[in-house]
């Protein structure tokens, strides 16, 4: 039995005393205890090993005080399951040394069992269970697929991932293939993180407001509804679509348990797009670098205007790496005080 279930009784629209409190790439990057980590260890060495997976996972549940924690691991592992060369280089981020350059070798990606391959993320599932100790839920993640594909197809981080966007208008069913075998391969990865123990899965679209609404409907939500349909009887799933503010309805109707918002939707827009779903979000996460009494109006105001059921606090997107541990704290404080 889980002694926080906060996260969970809000992804079930339980009634709730106060809002669940999270932040999305809480685990490492702003952490002191975790730059000590990468002066040991590089960025692939801290994902693959369970013990280090553990340790930096649960960080932010003891430094911070957040309701629930997010796996230390990378969206990167499913590509690099399926056979992508893949590295972190710092200051640059991933750089994918077998990019897909054309239709043909779009098509020569097959379907493969990703299972064994990703088994260090199964162990590090199980090693931060055993270390959480019934704390607070875990949340498990995939990218989703159109994400991926922006970075086996660019090849590395862009600002408009144009190649990739192109691939799918010149090269559709070569894309539409790529995609599919990113799909199953998601689903395959993320039944076997339920059966190792988490409790959520988050899907991260983070590229997904790269596309105009009538191509996200051709290259992103299939998709993602796919991979939705797949959990969504085991799990509770939270689909983050950055961007993509125009289709909380279709979000809603997909069965997920809760919408992922980032910062350019007001709560009362988002709650008249999807009124039956929990919404998740939405603070700037640049807003973590305000002085800490505008910090704490700001998160006071946020759940003023989305109400403390059927929500879920979290900043609209990644903590910076620059954001002060002690701005972080007053952050999930002022949820934590919180009172209706
Ligand atoms: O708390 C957590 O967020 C858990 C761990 C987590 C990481 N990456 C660790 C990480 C999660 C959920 C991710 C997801 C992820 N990875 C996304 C989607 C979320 C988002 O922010 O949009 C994306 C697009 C990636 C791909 C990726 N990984 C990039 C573009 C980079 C480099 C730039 C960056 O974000 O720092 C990474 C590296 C990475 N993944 C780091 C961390 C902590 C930073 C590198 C390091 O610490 O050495």
């Amino acid at each position: 039995m889980l002694k926080n279930d906060l996260l969970l009784k809000a992804l079930r629209q339980e009634k709730v005393d106060r809002p669940p409190v999270w932040m999305m790439r809480q685990a490492g990057r702003y952490l002191p205890d975790y730059i000590k980590l990468k002066e040991k260890y590089s960025f692939f060495e801290r994902v693959k090993t369970p013990e280090l997976v553990a340790e930096i996972t649960i960080m932010p549940v003891h430094q911070v005080g957040v309701d629930a924690a997010i796996l230390f691991s990378d969206i990167l592992v499913v590509p690099m399951a399926l056979g992508f060369d893949i590295e972190l280089v710092p200051d640059k981020g991933p750089v994918i040394y077998n990019k897909i350059t054309s239709a043909e070798e779009a098509l020569k990606v097959q379907s493969i069992d990703v299972v064994p391959g990703l088994q260090y993320v199964f162990d590090g599932v199980k090693a931060t269970k055993d270390g959480l100790n019934d704390e607070v839920p875990l949340i498990g993640f995939a990218g989703a697929p159109w994400t991926i594909f922006c970075y086996v197809v660019e090849g590395h981080s862009s600002k408009t991932f144009s190649k990739a966007k192109a691939f799918c208008f010149e090269e559709p069913a070569a894309a539409h293939h790529l995609l599919n075998v990113i799909t199953e391969a998601t689903i395959a990865y993320l039944k076997q993180k339920v059966k190792s123990g988490i409790d959520a899965v988050q899907l991260f679209d983070s590229w997904g407001g790269l596309l105009s609404p009538g191509d996200y409907d051709q290259f992103s939500f299939p998709y993602l509804l796919k991979i939705i349909e797949a959990l969504r009887d085991e799990i509770p799933v939270i689909a983050y679509p950055k961007g993509c503010w125009y289709n909380m309805d279709k979000f809603e109707k997909s069965g997920v348990s809760a919408i992922g918002i980032d910062w350019l939707t007001t709560a009362e827009f988002a709650r008249s797009q999807a009124p039956n779903v929990t919404i998740q979000g939405n603070l700037d996460p640049t807003r973590l670098l305000s002085p800490i009494r505008d910090i704490k109006s700001m998160t006071r105001k946020m759940i003023d205007d989305f109400g403390v059921h059927k929500y879920i606090a979290n900043l609209g997107h990644g903590i910076e790496p620059n954001v002060p541990v002690d701005h972080a704290r007053a952050f999930v404080d002022t949820v934590k005080e919180y009172i209706a």
